[in-house]
């Protein structure tokens, strides 16, 4: 969106359910002037464990509707809907569109010390192969390069159950391989991992460094924002941006788990039906 008003727009950022509420939270103390609309596709989540197609198409309706909100610009804050559909955004968005995965692979990158990387994601970021390709693109050997799903991870924190005996055991089992082949940088290369940053770092130990990708996205669209000319000048930033949520549906535990995702009450809760998305998603191949 270029014209009057492209400054002023909100910022839209889409993710499968309420694990993006952590890219929100790092994009909104990064950007505090900034207004953001959050969409969750909440009534369709998970994307991680779905074909490539399926969440192509998601992808494009969740974008769409932000779209059609009046964003000037699309975060897609879900590794697995990065992973699979972020090229395929960018060629159909009137808008500019920022992924997560890039930022992540930057990150991870500039902070090895020429050991190995690993990257733990949902399944479908994980066989995408997104991950892995950047790093080897930056320069890493397929030795230095070592990739985990682990899709028990969702669900666990959905349940709240981030420091538990069940979670530590889950750690443990996905984690293990990535000890042993001596990572010193892991990339937390899905929305809802920041959460286990403390229990992550403590079994891998201090040495390794661990990437987030909430913050490494976040200061990626400062950067994107600022080339662009888009970003709020100086005053504004002392107006407290305005947070607001679109979900396909709202589920039982939504304002709890929601909370602590965010780290913040959430307010300002609309439901979107499935019949406005697939209009929204449809309007973006007719521009
Ligand atoms: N948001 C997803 C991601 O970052 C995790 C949840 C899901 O599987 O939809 O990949």
């Amino acid at each position: 969106m270029t014209g009057v008003g492209a400054l002023e727009a909100p910022i839209g950022v889409f993710d499968s359910g309420l694990g993006g509420l952590t890219v929100l939270r790092a994009l909104h103390e990064r950007l505090p002037g900034e207004d953001l609309v959050y969409f969750g596709d909440t009534a369709r989540v998970p994307y991680g464990t779905k074909g490539a197609k399926t969440v192509r198409a998601f992808a494009q309706q969740d974008a769409g509707l932000l779209v059609s909100r009046g964003v000037k610009m699309v975060v897609v804050a879900c590794n697995t809907a990065s992973a699979f559909a972020l090229d395929h955004l960018r060629e159909i968005l009137p808008v500019p569109v920022l992924g997560v995965i890039n930022p992540g692979v930057r990150t991870a990158l500039a902070a090895t010390s020429g050991g190995a990387v690993g990257v733990i994601g949902t399944s479908g970021t994980i066989r995408s192969e997104k991950y892995q390709a950047g790093l080897a693109e930056g320069g890493l050997g397929e030795g230095q390069i070592v990739a985990q799903e682990c899709p028990l991870f969702v669900p666990l924190l959905e349940e709240g159950l981030q420091s538990h005996r069940m979670t530590d055991l889950a750690i443990e089992e996905y984690l293990a391989p990535m000890r042993s082949a001596e990572v010193d940088t892991l990339i937390l290369g899905c929305t809802h991992y920041p959460l286990l940053k403390d229990e992550i770092a403590h079994f891998m130990g201090p040495e390794v460094k661990l990437v987030d990708s909430a913050d490494a996205l976040a200061a990626a669209a400062q950067e994107r924002l600022q080339e662009l000319d888009l970003l709020r000048p100086e005053v504004a930033a002392e107006r407290a941006g305005e947070l607001s949520f679109l979900l396909s549906d709202i589920p039982w535990k939504f304002p709890e788990i929601g909370a602590r995702f965010l780290g913040q009450p959430i307010e300002n809760m609309k439901t979107v039906g499935l019949d406005e998305m697939e209009e929204a998603g449809h309007a973006m191949e007719q521009l």
